[in-house]
C-alpha cells in the first residue's frame, strides 16, 4: 500500500517512520517532508497551504491512503477536497476541524453537549469584553478564536490586563490580523495532560496520554512555544481516568458531532486540565500533537496503519491500541531565538553518530531541517526531536535521549534539561487521582 503523508515536521517524521514498520506499507511519500524525512521516504516539495498543489500531488501519486499531519491544510478543507476526488484520507473534514479552528465553536459545542470545560464568554467588541469581565473573577484567560500557532492565548492576572489583551487582539497589534471574535475564559489551575483518541465518525477509542512542555524555559518559564518536549508513561493517568476521558470527553464529542451531522473522524487531541473540580477540556486539536506524537508513536505496539485504516473504514470500535510498557520522552533542540525570530541554514554536527546509534527505542526525528548541498541544516524554530523509550521507565528513557542529544550541536542550539520534571517530582495536590474522577462521573 502506498501512503501519502502531508506535512514536514517532527510529527510527520514520526508518522512516516512508524508507517514504514508495517509490511503492508510498500511506499511512503511525504509532502513536503524535510531533511530528515528525505532519508527514509521520497519527499515532494509543496506549500501545505496550497490545496491545488496538494491535490495535484495526490492525483499524480495515486496513494491508497493519505494522512494529513498539520492543522493548516485541515482548516482549508484538504480532506473534503481529496474525498470528493475519491481518495481515502485520514483526518477530519473542514467542518469537523472547527473543533480546533474555532474556539468559540468548540466552547459552544462543549456547552451544548455537557462536556466539562471552563466557564467562558464569546465577545465581539471591547464593550462586550468590559461587560462580561464583571462576571469573571481574575485571573482570566483571553483567547483568539482561530488558529494562532500558540500565540492566541493570553493569561491575565487582572481585568485591566485582560481588557488590554482583548484590545490588542481586536486591533491586530497582537497577531498581525485583527480578530472579530474572542473568548474570555475562567482561569483553571491544575496539571495538564494531552489525551489522544482515535475517532471514526461514530466511535472514539483511547490511544495514549502525554504531557507537553509549552514554555521555552526550564521550570515552565518564559514564552510559550509549539512544545519543547513531551513524555508518555503508563502512569500519567490512571486506567480509570483513561476510561472516564474516553467516555465523558472523546465519545461524547463524537456523539455530539454525529448528532449535529458533522461526523468527526481522525485524531481528537484533548488538552485537559486536571482541576480540583475534575478534568476539564482546555482545548481540542483535531490532529496529532507535536512533539507528543514522537513520544507516543515510539511506544506504540499496534501498527499505526491499523489506526488510520480503522478511522477511515469506520471500525475503530474493533481496534485495541496497545502501547509498549514503560516510558518514552522527546526533547526538542530548537534554534537560537526561538520562539522569536530565528536564523536558518546553520549546519548541524553529530547526526551521523546518532544515526549509527538509532534503534526502535532511540531516534532523532527532524522537526525543521533542510538538505542544502548534501548536508542537513537548520530550517525552523524547532529543529530536532530527540526521542527515546525504555521498558524500565522514565529515568532510563530520559538518560538515553539526553545521551543522544549530547552528540548534536548547531550554533545557537537551545533545549530544556528538565523534560518530565513534573513526573519526576510529583506534587501530590496536582496529580490526577481517582477521587477526582469519582466526583465527576
Ligand atoms: P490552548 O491553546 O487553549 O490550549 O491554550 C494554550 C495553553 O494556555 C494551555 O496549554 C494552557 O497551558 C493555557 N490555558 C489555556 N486555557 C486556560 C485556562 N482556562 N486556564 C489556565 N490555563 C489555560
Ligand atoms: N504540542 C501541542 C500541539 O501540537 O498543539
Amino acid at each position: 500500500m502506498k501512503v501519502l503523508v502531508i506535512g514536514g515536521g517532527g510529527r510527520e517524521h514520526a508518522i512516516v517512520w512508524s508507517l514504514q514498520k508495517s509490511d503492508r506499507v510498500t511506499e511512503v511519500v511525504c509532502a513536503p517532508g524535510n531533511g530528515g524525512i528525505a532519508a527514509i521516504a521520497r519527499c515532494i516539495p509543496v506549500d501545505v497551504a496550497s490545496l491545488a498543489d496538494l491535490i495535484a500531488i495526490a492525483e499524480h501519486e495515486q496513494p491508497a491512503l493519505t494522512v494529513v499531519g498539520p492543522e493548516l491544510p485541515l482548516s482549508l478543507g484538504i480532506v473534503d477536497a481529496l474525498q470528493q476526488r475519491g481518495f481515502k484520507v485520514f483526518g477530519p473534514t473542514q467542518a469537523a476541524a472547527r473543533l480546533e479552528t474555532s474556539k468559540a465553536f468548540a466552547k459552544q459545542f462543549m456547552q451544548r453537549h455537557g462536556i466539562p470545560t471552563a466557564a467562558y464568554a464569546v465577545c465581539t467588541s471591547l464593550e462586550q469584553v468590559r461587560e462580561e469581565l464583571t462576571r469573571f473573577a481574575p485571573a482570566v484567560v483571553v483567547k483568539a478564536d482561530g488558529l494562532a500557532a500558540g500565540k492566541g492565548v493570553i493569561l491575565c492576572t487582572t481585568h485591566a490586563e485582560a481588557e488590554a489583551a482583548a484590545a490588542e487582539l481586536f486591533s491586530g497589534a497582537l497577531l498581525g490580523t485583527s480578530q472579530t471574535e474572542l473568548i474570555l475564559e475562567e482561569f483553571l489551575e491544575g496539571e495538564e495532560v494531552s489525551f489522544f483518541a482515535l475517532c471514526d465518525g461514530q466511535h472514539a477509542i483511547a490511544i495514549a496520554s502525554a504531557q507537553d512542555h509549552k514554555r521555552i524555559g526550564e521550570g515552565d518559564t518564559g514564552p510559550n512555544t509549539g512544545g519543547m518536549g513531551a513524555y508518555s508513561t503508563d502512569g500519567l493517568i490512571t486506567p480509570a481516568m483513561r476510561t472516564w476521558l474516553t467516555h465523558h470527553v472523546a465519545q461524547k464529542t463524537v456523539d455530539g458531532m454525529s448528532a449535529e451531522s458533522i461526523p468527526f473522524s481522525g485524531i481528537l487531541f484533548c488538552g485537559i486540565m486536571m482541576t480540583p473540580r475534575g478534568p476539564m477540556v482546555l482545548e481540542f486539536n483535531t490532529r496529532f500533537g507535536d512533539p507528543e506524537t514522537q513520544a507516543i508513536l515510539m511506544r506504540m505496539e499496534t501498527e499505526l496503519l491499523d489506526l488510520f485504516l480503522a478511522a477511515v473504514d469506520g471500525t475503530a470500535d474493533t481496534l485495541v491500541v496497545r502501547m509498549k510498557p514503560g516510558a518514552s520522552v522527546c526533547v526538542i533542540a530548537a534554534s537560537g531565538g526561538y520562539p522569536g525570530k530565528v536564523v536558518n541554514g546553520k549546519s548541524i554536527s553529530g547526526l551521523e553518530a546518532v544515526s549509527a546509534m538509532a534503534s526502535d527505542e532511540n531516534f532523532v526525528f527532524h522537526s525543521g531541517t533542510a538538505l542544502q548541498d548534501g548536508t542537513i541544516v537548520t530550517a525552523g524554530g524547532r529543529v530536532l526531536a530527540i526521542t527515546a523509550m525504555s521498558s524500565q521507565g522514565l529515568e532510563p528513557a530520559l538518560a538515553s535521549a539526553y545521551a543522544t542529544l549530547a552528540n548534536i550541536h548547531f550554533e545557537g542550539m537551545q533545549f530544556r534539561r528538565d523534560i518530565a520534571w513534573r513526573a519526576l517530582n510529583p506534587a501530590p495536590e496536582t496529580q490526577p487521582t481517582l477521587k477526582v474522577v469519582a466526583s465527576n462521573s
